[in-house]
């Protein structure tokens, strides 16, 4: 498990090692996305009460990464990026993790198991009693707005995504890094990952885009397509992501045959769309 007061040694830049995650890795991912995702301005407007109950927050983080691990319906991909830690003799150390659903891509198109699942807060709590799960039993989060948080982006992902592009796309869940480690690398390597996934199989990558990411994801190639606001009944507060795709060229023989043999892929886009969409639950 990381600690909370880890250092990345600051003479050269750490080397990246990107690889699948398992359950064995649930703590250093809980500990990464607990320092990191306080950062993205909607997790304080989902947990406005997590430093009252900091212990919810850490239980229900850990049941929902649990869950991407556990990968029942073969729709999830966690993939780690890994430092190596000088100070501990070399070895390597979880500092940033993406979670992929990669299910139309690798398992080559499977929506009727994607629309078993109904809708994304199912998707991301544990087995049994969503709605507990979801609105009730966490006292750290606002229950309409975790509500509208789910509606809105559910519908969002399925108007501006999946309608879209159908089973020729794959969506970032989640990235994040650990404070300590940012601007350093990690989230563009796990993404170049995704893009290189990507390119092999001509499929675009879609994200609901923090103002974070959303930096990240504009230096890549990633493109703008519409803002989506959260946004609950009498509430003064609401979110806004962008939706942001990226598309693969279209291949040729000789990209083609690079791509094949998995070199690196250029991570420029196709035809950038631009709309605007704000969409309220
Ligand atoms: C978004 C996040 C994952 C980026 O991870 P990271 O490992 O720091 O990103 P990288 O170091 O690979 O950044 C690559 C490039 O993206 C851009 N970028 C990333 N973070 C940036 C920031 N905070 N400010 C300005 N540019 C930024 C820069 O162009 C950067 O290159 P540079 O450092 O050479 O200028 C990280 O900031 C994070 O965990 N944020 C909190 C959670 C979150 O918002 N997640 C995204 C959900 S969509």
């Amino acid at each position: 498990m990381m600690s909370a007061d880890v250092k990345c040694p600051s003479s050269l830049p750490p080397k990246w090692t990107i690889r699948s995650a398992s359950l064995v890795d649930l703590d250093s991912m809980v500990e990464i996305g607990l320092a990191a995702m306080p950062l993205d301005p909607q997790w304080h407007y989902r947990f406005p009460y997590r430093h009252e109950y900091p212990e919810e927050t850490r239980k229900f983080t850990r049941l929902r990464y649990k869950t991407f691990l556990e990968n029942e319906n073969s729709q999830w991909q966690v993939m780690l990026a890994e430092a190596l830690d000088v100070e501990r003799l070399n070895r390597s150390k979880p500092v940033a993790f993406a979670i992929w659903e990669t299910l139309n891509s690798v398992q080559g198109g499977n929506r009727e198991a994607q629309s078993e699942v109904p809708n994304q807060a199912a998707a991301l709590w544990p087995k049994g009693n969503v709605r507990e799960h979801a609105y009730g039993s966490r006292r750290d989060g606002d229950a309409k707005r975790i509500h509208a948080w789910s509606e809105t982006m559910s519908k969002s992902k399925k108007s501006l995504f999946d309608h879209r592009y159908g089973s020729k796309h794959f969506h970032l869940q989640i990235l994040a890094t650990h404070p300590s480690y940012q601007r350093r690398g990690a989230g563009a390597s796990l993404c170049s990952w995704g893009i290189k996934l990507a390119e092999r199989r001509a499929m675009t990558i879609t994200v609901f885009a923090s103002p974070m990411g959303e930096l990240l994801y504009e230096h890549l190639g990633f493109r703008s397509v519409a803002l989506v606001t959260v946004k609950a009944d009498d509430d003064d507060e609401s979110v806004t992501l962008a939706a942001m795709v990226y598309r693969p060229r279209r291949p040729t023989i000789p990209r083609l045959k690079r791509l094949l043999s998995f070199e690196a892929a250029d991570p420029r886009m196709l035809g950038p769309r631009h709309a605007t969409v704000v969409i309220q639950s």
